[in-house]
């Protein structure tokens, strides 16, 4: 599905792009004449290698949780930043219960819509697409327009591969928001990055190589993380008990066993429940 869901033009880009990156690092990692050390030229492909396992695993994370909070009886999925998510064409079963919502900025959503459209796949009665601009606009105010989406039912939200480019003060906001409209025992799942990656002396060759590369394509990080010290005091104050605040060494325990790269030394999968 996911395939089929990037156009062939823009496969063919992605493809392509992938492709001149592995071209560019054999031969820096060949070059007799680089004088970068061979650790420091094989960490750039390792930060690719760790990327494609973070999101992997995320979605892996995402939905084993789901199914538990579904066994519990929730009735609402928020996806919020669904991006080219396909949950809700992978599940017709558990789609006969649940109602998904996917909440994801207007230019990024007319994409996927358009491409639906294009596909000729069928619309599940039970899913839902609310655009929203997470800097500009209130959660809260943007559900509550849905006559589909119901305050007052438990619901489980998701919000992967957002946070670390919002500024912090909107991932605060939008947290706020979720803990406004959910009534208490919802859920949330989301990633974040630990503060220490922001940290020049701290981060690690991995993280540097990708906070680089993605200031290079126009999409850097905004956002200044968290410290998993202090998650549980930052989110109760925000109305939130914290269940789990996976490290990245749980998460390769749980997800990436036997893989020869691991995840990203700061990147971390927490579960929140609404108070
Ligand atoms: C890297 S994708 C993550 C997709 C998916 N959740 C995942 O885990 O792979 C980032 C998503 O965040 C959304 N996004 C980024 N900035 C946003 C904003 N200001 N408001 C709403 N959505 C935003 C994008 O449209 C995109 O769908």
């Amino acid at each position: 599905m996911a395939h089929d869901l990037i156009p062939e033009e823009k496969r063919a880009l992605i493809e392509q792009h992938l492709i001149e990156q592995y071209v560019i690092w054999d031969q820096q990692l060949n070059d007799p004449e680089n004088t970068a050390s061979l650790y420091d030229r094989i960490t750039t492909s390792e930060s690719l290698m760790q990327a494609i396992n973070n999101v992997i695993s995320r979605a892996r994370y995402t939905e084993d949780t789901l199914e538990e909070a579904f066994r519990q009886g929730v009735k609402q999925y928020i996806i919020l930043g669904a991006g080219m998510d396909t949950f809700a064409f992978r599940r017709p079963e558990m789609l006969e219960e649940l109602e998904v919502f996917e909440v994801d900025h207007p230019a990024t959503q007319e994409f996927k819509l358009n491409r639906l459209t294009e596909l000729g796949w069928e619309h599940p009665a039970k899913l839902h697409f609310i655009p929203i601009d997470f800097i500009k606009e209130n959660l809260v105010t943007v559900l509550t327009r849905s006559s589909s989406y119901d305050p007052k039912i438990k619901s489980f939200f998701s919000w992967f591969g957002v946070t670390p480019y919002l500024p912090q003060k909107d991932v605060f906001a939008t947290l706020r928001f979720i803990a406004d409209i959910a009534p208490a025992g919802s859920t949330l799942v989301f990633d974040y990055i630990d503060t220490d990656a922001f940290i020049p002396e701290k981060m690690s060759p991995q993280m540097r190589v990708l906070l680089e590369y993605l200031s290079k394509i126009g999409e850097p990080m905004k956002s200044r993380g968290f410290n998993p010290s202090n998650l549980a005091e930052d989110l109760a104050s925000l109305g939130f008990h914290l269940y789990e605040d996976l490290s990245p060494t749980d998460i390769e325990e749980r997800y990436l066993q036997g893989r020869t790269y691991g995840h990203y030394e700061h990147g971390h999968f927490a579960c929140v429940v609404v108070d």
